[in-house]
């Protein structure tokens, strides 16, 4: 067979993906496992595709998608600079270590009864009172307060800790420029909040994640002091528009589906696990992995130059029939979810926080459900807008008593 070259890829518009994006994507699927986007990024559509990310053919990007904005020094630019996320090799492993370390399994699967504590309580002040803007009065609330909690936030400074993790979440997308002022006056006071939390720990330690990842990065004398910030900073970011928006999206798949709905209320505990693998495959908040090619590298028989920025479409990928039976079919009992999801990426670079949004996300759903299962869906169905990471539209729900 002759190599297939960039040119044979077909193009991807970006355009029509707003409308339904599955079906778009499915309909790319069908003509090339590869779709090649006005920006010259590649968007790899398969699930094998993975493999780009797990393999030394790519790196990740670094500051490039800042710089094409025009941002190359500031606040958002330090922080993509100092992130694990937007780092490569070495520096990426010695900024990763000391977090992975002490955000450990055991930490965060420990989070689960206040995870359903804090649903439930959040669900019974509601109960049979009318609409509930549930994305940012319940889903929003929960990786925000167990992070708070985690980190040792004291509950008086909880009101200004979610007006900065609202603000500066933004930083990890794309900037709209209109936007830019407010979010780095925000990153600003966020960042002089965090130094003080370590600050407060160094002087006076406690038996908590915050001590415990100071005494880890302490024994790299090369991490600068920006990074250790920096790391924290992250973990609070990462896991806030991710977790509120598939904690709602999924929510909002089982109550369009009333049969799946009533058995989950019938058995939470039993189903919460399919429940929450399903809302993150059937519509991934994450919409895909970027990366750039390192060398010349070979995909499905088309060559990819090196130097040529690709992502992994996630999804696509979590719909590819070869994984998936019945893939545009939201099935909470399915059982072909693969043993890693990739929703959480893959790689050096896989989700730190997946055991924590999995236990927010489980015990959450599973408290809805035990509480409330006369839940229904208030006005439109939510949306999750193209992005990097998918910003859900807005989601109404009543709490029926
Ligand atoms: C449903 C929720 C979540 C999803 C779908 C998700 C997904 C992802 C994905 C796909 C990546 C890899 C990105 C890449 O390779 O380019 C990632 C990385 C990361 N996530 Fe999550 N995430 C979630 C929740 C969380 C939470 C709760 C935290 C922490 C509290 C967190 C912290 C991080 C960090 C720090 C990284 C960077 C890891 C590295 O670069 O080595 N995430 N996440």
């Amino acid at each position: 067979m002759a190599t297939l070259t960039l040119a044979d890829i077909p193009e991807f518009e970006f355009a029509p993906v707003e409308a339904d994006p599955h079906a778009y994507i499915r309909e790319l699927r069908a003509k090339a496992p590869l779709a090649r986007g006005g920006i010259g990024m590649i968007v790899a559509l398969r699930h094998h595709h993975l493999e780009l990310v797990t393999s030394d053919v790519t790196r990740q990007i670094e500051t490039e998608t800042k710089l094409m904005q025009g941002i190359s020094s500031g606040p958002i630019f330090d922080f993509i600079e100092a992130a694990m996320l937007f780092a490569n090799g070495d520096i990426h492993q010695r900024r990763r270590q000391p977090v992975s370390r002490t955000f450990a399994f055991k930490l965060m699967d420990a989070m689960r009864p206040k995870a359903a504590e804090l649903a439930t309580s959040l669900v019974m002040e509601r109960l049979g009172k009318g609409p509930v803007d549930f994305v940012n009065e319940i889903a929003a609330q929960i990786p925000a307060r167990i992070i708070a909690d985690i980190l040792g936030i004291p509950q008086s400074d909880l009101p200004v800790f979610m007006k900065w993790i609202a603000d500066t979440a933004e930083a990890l997308g794309f900037i709209d420029p209109e936007r830019r002022e407010t979010i780095e006056k925000s990153l600003v006071e966020f960042n002089a909040y965090v130094e003080s939390l370590l600050e407060e720990r160094r002087r006076a330690p406690r038996e908590d994640f915050i001590t415990e990842y100071l005494a880890t990065t302490a024994k790299d004398e090369t991490l600068s002091e920006i990074e250790i910030r920096t790391q924290v900073l992250g973990l609070i970011l990462a896991g806030s528009d991710t977790t509120r928006g598939s904690m709602a999206i999924t929510l909002a798949h089982l109550l369009a589906r009333p049969d799946q709905w009533s058995a989950f209320c019938a058995d939470p505990d039993g189903l919460k696990k399919g429940v929450v693998d399903e809302g993150l495959r059937f519509d991934p908040i994450v919409s895909g992995v970027p990366r750039i090619a390192v060398k010349d590298v070979e995909i499905d028989g088309y060559t990819i130059p090196a130097g040529t920025p690709v992502a992994v479409s996630l999804l696509s990928a979590l719909r590819d029939p070869d994984v998936y039976a019945s893939p545009d079919t939201f099935d909470i009992r399915r059982t072909d979810h693969p043993r890693w999801h990739p929703v959480f990426g893959a790689g050096a670079h896989r989700c730190v926080g997946e055991a924590l949004a999995r236990a927010e996300l489980e015990e959450a759903l599973a408290a809805i459900a035990r509480t409330a299962p006369k839940t229904t869906l208030v006005g439109d169905f939510p949306r999750l807008q193209s992005g990097a990471i998918r910003q859900i539209t807005g989601m109404t729900v009543r709490f029926d008593a």
